[in-house]
């Protein structure tokens, strides 16, 4: 069959015991839980892949991500299609405002030798780490710290991390940027798309990081920790996991920031959670080191 021909051949319907297998496959691996009301996602987004690849039964597709060493490598497409990666500049107006006011009150501890560490933990395309560094830069900029920042996002998708580190976006995605952020951190590279300018790239850096496997992460000791959007995907003992890992991993008087209504009723007892500024977050409270 011609390559349009399987684009538009219609594909079965998962049975039930397909999306078990399936959905037990994804949260094994990347902690993402898919419920039965969301079994049409999961299809959706599997036929997508299968029909590149011009597979048309989800059980032989499935055998061969297991089974066939190629399997490992297509894993890796996989999991793209498989996540959801919405994201945007400045996502979170009220979070950002609060982290941009976290790093005026603290500058003074900032420095050459000791730069300001922030981690944007499932960071997807880097609108959210490109959106920390434009800040960061603002916050220390009155007090001539350009210089004392550093942004590391971290995501499971190898294609989205790619993505990030291109720093190529269309104009469309700036629609929420103020004309000051347009002007002075993207350049025009025809028409369509901007790319963030190398003063910005500079301070930035991307890495894969699966949060399922945040043991293997070494415990530097990160000033901001910004997790948002991706523990919704997740079982509640799995977010708990997560975050107690992440603790691990901030500075004492560190913030950590997650999504608003992301983990309800959450405590950690080296933290003080933020109270007002209609956001989710967490200062790290001083004499807890991780080493
Ligand atoms: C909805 S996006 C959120 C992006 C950004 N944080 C924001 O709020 O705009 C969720 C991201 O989490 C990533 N993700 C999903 N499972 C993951 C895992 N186990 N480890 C690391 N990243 C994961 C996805 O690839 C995706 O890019």
């Amino acid at each position: 069959m011609s390559a349009s021909g399987w684009a538009l051949k219609p594909l079965p319907d998962m049975s039930e015991q397909q999306f078990l297998l399936w959905r037990d496959l994804l949260e094994s691996r990347t902690g993402i839980f898919v419920s039965e009301q969301r079994k049409s996602y999961l299809q959706s987004s599997l036929m997508q892949r299968m029909r590149e690849l011009h597979y048309d039964d989800y059980q032989a597709f499935y055998d061969y991500i297991i089974n066939s060493p190629l399997g490992k490598i297509e894993w890796l497409q996989l999991v793209d299609c498989l996540t959801v990666q919405e994201t945007r500049f400045f996502r979170d107006a009220a979070a950002f405002k609060y982290v941009a006011s976290f790093i005026r009150e603290r500058q003074l501890q900032f420095n050459k030798k000791n730069p300001l560490d922030i981690w944007s933990v499932g960071c997807s395309s880097g609108e959210e780490v490109y959106s920390l560094a434009m800040l960061s830069q603002e916050a220390l900029k009155p007090f001539g710290k350009i210089d004392t920042y550093m942004v590391t996002g971290t995501d499971i998708s190898v294609p989205v991390l790619n993505k990030a580190r291109l720093g190529l976006y269309s104009q469309r995605r700036l629609s929420n940027l103020s004309e000051h952020y347009f002007k002075n951190y993207f350049t025009r590279v025809d028409a369509d798309q901007v790319e963030v300018v190398a003063g910005i790239k500079y301070k930035t850096c991307f890495a894969q990081v699966n949060v399922l496997q945040l043991d293997k992460v070494a415990k530097t000791q990160r000033h901001i920790i910004y997790c948002q959007n991706l523990l919704i995907y997740f079982r509640r003992w799995r977010r708990e996991e997560i975050l107690n890992h992440l603790v691990e991993r901030l500075s004492p008087g560190g913030l950590l920031l997650i999504g608003m209504g992301e983990m309800v009723d959450w405590h950690h007892s080296q933290l003080e959670q933020v109270k007002g500024h209609q956001i989710t977050a967490y200062i790290k409270r001083a004499g807890h080191k991780n080493n």
